[in-house]
């Protein structure tokens, strides 16, 4: 297949391009690297052997996607562009209202325009809100605590109604965990600009020198340890699963929870990753963060059984393969 990869250049859109090209599909990437560099397109290129290609341009230009679907006839689209950082969506809630629901908007529009019918979409397990876990896709959504999440809870609306009167269209709601780790070459992973915000990316800078210790938020938490639960799911396993979900896509609306069905706590992924790495990581226990819930995982059985996907990789190759790139990233100090 041709597959038009919105945010291609991105953390998990350059993951799953290396494996959509490794199945033989035809890449397009469109992103404006507002959180990427074009170099995670040469990279994929290292990888895969051979290069996608690559439009700078902004999927809320709909001039711009309308060249771009006439000119390459895509016969799917995965979209990953979005903003995601959430701390930044309470502050300007506005741009990101702007972003993710406007290019979920024209992406879908240049869809149908086109009669492309395959439409896989970043969603999260965020989601959710504060549920009982396992989450089930089948679930009743609870509020959501940022504007982050609120796009994701909106575009998966969008898409649900314009699937509803539009019957060839495939709409595919992929529900992500926690992602970490990356591409065991190191040449692609999560290079967060700044301060990071989430933990795997925050033990690795702590690992590498760059931040002196990791602030835990919270040892309170009903968990069996006090510190809050994730399931956090290898990106080369998410990535297989968007394969996965594109060339099985069927019309109607699909949701999949992407997570591995374990719960990991704060200071046992600390511990993998020491372990994982023969290194220490210095901590704190600080208050806990504001809109955090205790536990998050995934029931995942809906994609074993329908989608035949199993994430396969553990925490051990997560921590290994999060610390081998940070070691070979090298725009940090
Ligand atoms: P990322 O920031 O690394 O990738 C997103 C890419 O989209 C970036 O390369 C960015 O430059 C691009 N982009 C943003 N807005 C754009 C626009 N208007 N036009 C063109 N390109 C644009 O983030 P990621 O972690 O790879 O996440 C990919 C998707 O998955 C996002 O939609 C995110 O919300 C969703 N998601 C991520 C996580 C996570 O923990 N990483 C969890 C759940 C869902
Ligand atoms: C966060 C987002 C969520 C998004 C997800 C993507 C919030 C409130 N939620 O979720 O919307 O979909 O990222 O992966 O930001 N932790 C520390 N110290 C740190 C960083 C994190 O103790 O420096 C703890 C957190 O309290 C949490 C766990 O580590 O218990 C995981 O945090 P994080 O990686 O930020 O992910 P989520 O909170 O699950």
């Amino acid at each position: 297949m041709r597959i038009l990869v919105t945010g291609g250049a991105g953390y998990i859109g350059s993951h799953t391009c290396v494996e959509l090209m490794q199945n033989k599909h035809e890449v397009i990437i469109v992103d404006n690297l507002v959180n990427s560099k074009e170099s995670a397109v040469e990279r994929i290129a290292a990888i895969t052997g051979k290069a996608p290609l690559f439009y700078k341009a902004d999927a809320t230009d709909d001039q711009a996607m309308d060249l771009i679907f006439s000119t390459h006839k895509p016969d799917g689209v995965i979209h990953f562009a979005g903003l995601k950082a959430v701390g930044e969506s309470v502050a300007v809630p506005l741009a990101y209202y702007r972003n993710n629901l406007l290019s979920t908007m024209v992406i879908t529009d240049n869809c149908l325009r086109h009669g492309v019918n395959r439409f896989v979409f970043s969603s999260s397990a965020t989601v959710y809100g504060d549920n009982q876990v396992p989450f089930l896709e089948t679930m009743e959504l609870l509020p959501r605590t940022n504007p982050y999440g609120e796009t994701k809870a909106m575009c998966e609306r969008i898409l649900t109604d314009v699937a509803k009167v539009n019957p060839e269209f495939s709409v595919t709601l992929l529900r992500y965990f926690n992602p970490v780790g990356a591409h065991t070459s190191g040449l692609i992973g999560e290079a967060p600009q700044g301060i990071p915000n989430n933990l795997m990316p925050y033990i690795t800078q702590v690992a590498k020198g760059i931040r002196k210790e990791l602030r835990v938020f919270g040892n309170d938490y009903p968990t069996s340890d006090g510190t809050g639960v994730r399931d956090y799911i290898h990106v080369v396993d998410l990535a297989e699963g968007h394969a996965l979900a594109i060339e099985k896509a069927e019309p109607g609306v699909e949701v999949y929870n992407l997570g591995t069905g374990k719960g990991t706590s704060v200071l046992e992924l600390v511990k993998a990753f020491e372990e994982a790495n023969d290194l220490q990581i210095p901590y704190s226990i600080v208050e806990r963060r504001p809109g955090d819930i205790a536990e998050c995982y995934a029931d995942a059985s809906k994609a074993k059984e329908k989608l035949g996907w199993v994430a396969k990789r553990g925490i051990v190759e997560m921590c290994q393969d999060a610390w081998r790139f940070e070691k070979s990233y090298e725009a940090r100090a």
